[in-house]
This record gives structure tokens, sequence and C-alpha cells, in this order.
């Protein structure tokens, strides 16, 4: 009797323990689902962007640590590439043939809009932005991002080619400005001869997307061009082409520029001008800061102009400048708009700026206090910007640069002549303009 009392006792307390167990483990699962979200914290989206190695230091500095902070479930993974823009589109290029492109953002030289919006590698924005909203920047930039009526790109900085030019050693020589071809190789002999500069006038001579830039500002100063985006036409083998190329020639036939500056890009220039064996430098604005900084010899000691023509033409500024696109495979588009919107906007851009020295893309900022107030001379810049020389706007673009690259570096080099290597060029683009046109 007892034994089954017992039985039935110990019966009871199991069931009454089954409760509690259940009771007690259904706490501790509602506490650990609980507590997961606070343990594992949503994993942030993460864009990824290719640009330049200089390109990349203010862009690090700046603006995307205040859009991280403004937007804390976005991260930008900022990859460092090459530092010559066509290489850094020779990246992006096959990584969009490979597939799915690794980055979300692309971060587009002028040039590359019509190749990368033709082949389909971009997402469309014309619907992002209203035509008010895109009368805020500069036309010929917010142009380069067109492609058959169709918006891709978003400007997020122009650029123009500048005469630089030691207005110090100038003004001691008793020298103006030099307004034409002739007065710069007159002026940077002298200069040279009075032992002041090692070299007269430094420009970027190496087979890469940087010659093109600096040759259409020549060529535009000789009354020449180089395709007519309208017709089509080519004026590689027109008498101004061989005039605009033997004027670069007679630089380095003449010492006024070093041997090696078929070889140099921009930053080889920008170096050897900083230390002031230099009087003229054609190159971007992003050297002012640099030049200017507090370490630099020149501090204080340069002046920018439009670059020199011959008289009667008008003086070429070659427009450059970088914009943002999506990429059609990012698995992210609502927070890659998101980026661009801060980016290119008004607060973003000041504060990019004012860091960079490089040019806005918004025109309200070239005349903006703060910015005219460290930058005094961005009005002027508008100036040039408004004149600059696009290189031809057309699909084919990369490989009608490559074609004037290959030529005219054969002729700067004396492995052609100008004639033989202009005739060439001239006939290859416009087969090449048949072709695909
Ligand atoms: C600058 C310009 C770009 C140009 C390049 C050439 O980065 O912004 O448009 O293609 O220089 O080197």
């Amino acid at each position: 009797m007892s034994k089954i009392k017992k039985t039935k006792q110990q019966h009871t307390i199991l069931q009454k323990l089954k409760w509690r167990t259940g009771i007690l483990f259904a706490v501790l699962l509602s506490i650990i689902l609980l507590s997961i979200p606070k343990a594992i914290p949503q994993q942030p989206v993460v864009l990824s962007m290719l640009m330049t190695a200089p390109d990349a230091q203010p862009w690090k500095q700046g603006i995307i640590k205040d859009f991280e902070a403004k937007n804390p479930g976005i991260r930008i993974n900022l990859i460092e590439g090459p530092n010559a823009t066509n290489l850094l589109e020779d990246l992006y290029t096959s990584a969009f043939i490979l597939g799915d492109s690794p980055y979300d953002l692309v971060n587009m030289d002028v040039i590359w809009g019509p190749k990368f919006a033709s082949a389909g590698w971009l997402l469309d924005l014309s619907d992002r932005l209203t035509k008010e909203e895109l009368t805020a920047f500069s036309p010929k930039d917010v142009e380069a991002g067109r492609y058959e009526g169709k918006l891709y790109r978003v400007p997020v900085r122009s650029d123009v080619g500048v005469l630089y030019y030691r207005k110090d050693l100038l003004k001691q020589a008793g020298f103006e400005a030099p307004e034409t071809f002739a007065d710069l190789l007159k002026i940077s002999k002298s200069l040279k001869e009075q032992r002041k500069v090692n070299w007269g006038y430094l420009w970027q001579g190496r087979q890469y997307e940087g010659l093109a830039a600096m040759f259409v500002e020549v060529l535009q100063g000789f009354g020449g061009f180089w395709v007519n985006p309208d017709n089509l036409e080519v004026g590689l083998d027109k008498p101004e082409t061989l005039k605009a190329i033997a004027f670069l020639k007679d630089t380095i036939q003449e010492k006024i520029s070093p041997p090696g500056v078929t070889t140099y890009i921009e930053e080889d220039t920008r170096r050897i001008f900083q230390s002031g064996q230099a009087a003229f430098l054609r190159s971007w604005p992003y050297v002012w800061p640099l030049a200017n900084a507090e370490d630099s010899p020149l501090k204080g000691k340069i002046a920018i102009k439009p670059m020199v023509a011959t008289p009667g033409n008008s003086a070429g500024a070659c427009l450059g400048g970088w914009g943002l696109g999506i990429s059609k495979s990012s698995k992210h588009p609502k927070e890659a708009w998101k980026a661009i919107q801060y980016f290119t906007s008004e607060e973003a851009q000041r504060q990019f700026i004012l860091k960079s020295g490089y040019v806005p893309s918004r025109r309200s900022l070239f005349t903006d206090p703060q910015i005219v107030s460290k930058y005094p001379h961005y009005p002027q810049l508008l100036e040039i910007a408004d004149q600059a020389v696009l290189r031809p706007p057309i699909a084919q673009y990369a490989q009608a640069s490559d074609i004037l690259q290959r030529y005219l570096s054969a002729a700067l080099t004396n492995r052609m002549t100008p004639e033989s290597a202009m005739q060439a060029a001239a006939s290859e683009t416009r087969l090449l303009l048949k072709a695909k046109g």
C-alpha cells in the first residue's frame, strides 16, 4: 500500500518537475531569442567602389566618414586602383565583362559614360533627378553622363586643364604671363638661360589617357580638332595637328622640357614642378593645394591661367572630371543611390572641395564664400571650365584614344614621322568610326 502511495507521490513530483523544466526551458528560450538581435548586430550593407590611388586620399579623409556616420547601416569599401585613368578603366571593364561586377558604385571618368552605358553595365538614373536639380551642375559634366537621352552618371567633381606658372620668377624677369605658344617658349628659354629653373615647361607625354587630354588642348590652340562628334569627321591628318605636334617636339628639342617628358604622367610632372625646377606646368587643379602646402617650396609663388594658343585661336582647356553611377549588377542599388545623393550634395561637396582643391561639379560652389576664401582662383576656374574642350563624347572613345595615344607617342619619341603617324592614326580612327557607326 505504502509502496503504491510512494510511486504515486513520485509520479506527481515527476510531473511537476516536467512542467517546471518545460516552463524554465520556454523562459530560457525566449530570453535567448530576445537577446539574439543584440548579440549579433545587423550586418551593414557594404558598397564597393574603385578609384585611382591619389583620388582615394581626399575621399577617405572626409566624405566617406561623414556619410557612414550619417548612415550607420551602410559602409563604403574603397578600393584603390592604379594612378592612370585608362588602367582603372581596364579594371572596371574586365570586371564587367567577366560577369557580375564586384563594384556597386562606378566612379567614372568624364570620357567613360557612353561606353559603359552602351555596354549595358549601368543603371538608368534618369528619373532620380529632376531637370531643376540637374541645372545645379555644369551642363557639360551632366552631358557626359548621358547616353541616348538617358542619364547614367551624376558628376561628383569636375576637372579642367590649366597652365600653372611661377608668378614670382616671371615678375622678377619682367615677363607677363604667356598668351601664345611662342611666348611660352621664349619665357622658358630666358628663365633657363638665367638659371632660374632647370626646365621651362612640363606636360604629360606618356602613352596613356593623360596624353590625349593634354593634346586636345594644344590642338585647340592651333585651331585643330580630333573627332567632330556631330558628323564623326576626323581631323588628325590636318596641318593644324602637325603644328601641334611640332610645338611639343620643339619643347624637347630645345631642352625646354626634359627628355623624360614622354614618359611622364601627372604626378611625375607635379613633383618636378613642386620642387621648384620648372617655370610652367600643364595640369589639373588638384596640384594647387599640394603646391601651396606649408612644406612646399612653391607656397604662394604660383598662378594659373588658361592654356596658351596661337593668335586668333581660342585657348583649349580639356574637360576632365569624375562622376558616379550604379552598376547594373549591384545588389544594393537603393543604398548606392543614397550614397550618390550624399556625395553629390552641396554640403558634402563643399567639405570635399575644401579638403581636396578639386573642381566642384556644382556651379554655385565656384563662388561659395568659404571656398573662395581658401581658393581665390575658383571664380577664374569657372570661366576656364565654361570654355572647356571635350574629348570626343563617342561610345568608341576608348579605342579612338588608344589609336591617338599610340601614334602620337610614336611621333613624339621619333619612332615615326609626325606625318606618317597621323596619317595612320586618322585612317585607323576612320575605320573604327565607320565599323561601329
Ligand atoms: C584627370 C581628369 C580625367 C582625365 C585624366 C587623364 O583625372 O579628371 O578626366 O582623363 O586626368 O590623366
